[in-house]
């Protein structure tokens, strides 16, 4: 990019969060602050030359940022005015968050904070047991950890402690993050945390472990709550001596967090999920009491995933069909019977767009699925008696009855469909759930 365009994009950007701010369209105006101050820490980095530039640069997002933060907290409580610029109002609220303030002038630290408050969950996605096909015992175990002694705190206590640590691991697009958005969904009653890695990793020196910190105590101050974190083996890798400083701090602090002198952790359970579970370190391993192999679908699972993934599309399958669906699918993982049918769900589309015939039917309204009407068109084959030569361009748009989803339009995705999952990585998986896990 030409010196300068970053830079001016994100004066572009500021404007047009004054001017909504302006406006009071408070929600808009927050968006682009955020945004545009992305864009000036990225010209700092990669544009502004000579440190006064900076240092002016960095002044001016102190400025939008301290906005954007009352803007935020305006918009959460919903009600009372944002407060003047200058005021110390929200100032306070941070710093019980993050527990330290010595680095609260620094921008990009407060952008972090900010970053890591967004990254909890409050909206919840909408996955349910049901919707997750096998995986019996991973689920069972989930709710002993986290549905059970919510419901009854009585059965725990004492003695009976429940699990502070799993461990999701299997190959690639086997349900493990799916999982997680289950207990996200069902596990109403605790705060669901969900960080990625890369929401904790920082550039600056010393910033990474702060967050790490700053997540647990945000989840001590919720609790009962869970941190889920998504492929945890690029945040806790086994440490060794070529490792970076900041790395070796990132794991060192979560060690202490999940299990160190200190620190209650009643009520709070970290969920972790990777696909090369080798890599962790050992240490880290320990804490994940639990460790749940979550294994390519059994033949059964593979039925129920085909049936999910169709959900309420229009189709012709029999319980036959899914049966036999699933058993030509072995070594096939829960993403990869999504795509065989989600490529079959566009074959009728195309056969909709390539048809040079179609003929009328009789069937239910698009408009009105409850409305059946005679003059309905669907693509049929040139020497069909009813044919009429025509393409889909002169199908009005409320007349279009597309082709059910068939058998035939399964297996032929399925024929062009591979397994993404390897031998090699199962192997090792086999080996570490071997050693270290239980089956899920
Ligand atoms: N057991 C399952 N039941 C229903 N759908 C599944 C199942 N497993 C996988 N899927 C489908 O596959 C998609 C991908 O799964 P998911 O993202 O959970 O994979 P993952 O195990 O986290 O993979 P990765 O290790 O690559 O992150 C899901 O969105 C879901 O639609
Ligand atoms: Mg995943």
């Amino acid at each position: 990019m030409a010196t300068g365009t970053i830079l001016q994009k994100a004066i572009d950007l500021v404007t047009k969060a004054t001017e909504e701010d302006r406006n009071k369209n408070y929600d808009e105006a927050l968006k682009y602050y955020e945004h545009a101050v992305e864009y000036f820490l990225h010209s700092i980095k990669y544009e502004a030359q000579g440190e006064r530039a900076k240092e002016s640069i960095r002044q001016k997002c102190q400025q939008y940022l301290d906005r954007a933060e009352k803007l935020k907290a305006y918009l959460k409580k919903g009600k009372k005015k944002p407060v003047a610029a200058g005021d110390e109002g929200t100032k306070e609220e941070k710093k019980s968050d993050s527990g330290d303030s010595d680095t609260d002038s620094d921008p990009e630290k407060k952008k972090l904070q900010s970053r890591l408050e967004g990254a909890i969950i409050i909206e919840r996605p909408n996955v349910k047991w049901s919707d997750v096909a096998g995986l019996d015992l991973a689920k069972e175990a989930l709710k002993e950890a986290v549905i059970l002694p919510i419901k009854f705190p009585h059965l725990f206590t004492g003695k009976r402690i429940p699990w502070k640590g799993i461990l999701l691991f299997g190959p690639p697009g086997t349900g493990k993050s799916y999982l997680a958005k289950a207990v996200a969904t069902e596990a109403n009653n605790s705060n669901f945390l969900s960080v990625s890695s890369s929401d904790l990793v920082s550039k600056w020196l010393g910033e990474s472990e702060k967050l790490v910190k700053n997540l647990f105590e945000l989840a001590r101050q919720r609790k009962p709550s869970i941190i889920f974190i998504d492929e945890v083996d690029s945040l806790c890798s086994s440490r060794s001596d070529n490792e970076s400083e900041s790395a070796r701090r990132i794991k060192t602090e979560f060690l202490v967090q999940m299990q160190g002198v200190g620190n209650d952790n009643d009520g709070i359970l970290v969920l972790g999920a990777t696909n090369i579970p080798w890599v962790l370190d050992a240490a880290i391993r320990r804490r994940f009491e639990k460790r749940i192999y979550i294994s390519l679908p059994e033949e059964h699972a593979r039925a129920t995933m085909f049936k999910l993934h169709l959900g309420d599309t229009p189709h012709t399958l029999t319980e036959d069909d899914f049966k036999q669906l699933a058993s030509l699918t072995e070594g096939y993982s829960g993403a990869d019977i999504g795509i065989i049918v989600r490529d079959a769900l566009m074959q009728p589309v195309r056969l909709v767009q390539t048809a040079t015939h179609f003929k009328h039917v009789r069937g239910p309204s698009p408009k009105d699925r409850n409305v059946i009407v005679d003059d309905l068109l669907t693509p049929c084959s040139p020497g069909d008696p009813d044919a009429i030569e025509m393409n889909w361009l002169e199908v009005e748009s409320d007349k279009l009855c597309e082709p059910l989803v068939t058998m035939k339009y399964m297996l032929k995705s399925l024929s062009t469909t591979r397994p993404t999952v390897n031998e090699e990585d199962m192997v090792k998986l086999e080996k570490f759930k071997e050693d270290f896990g239980q089956e899920g």
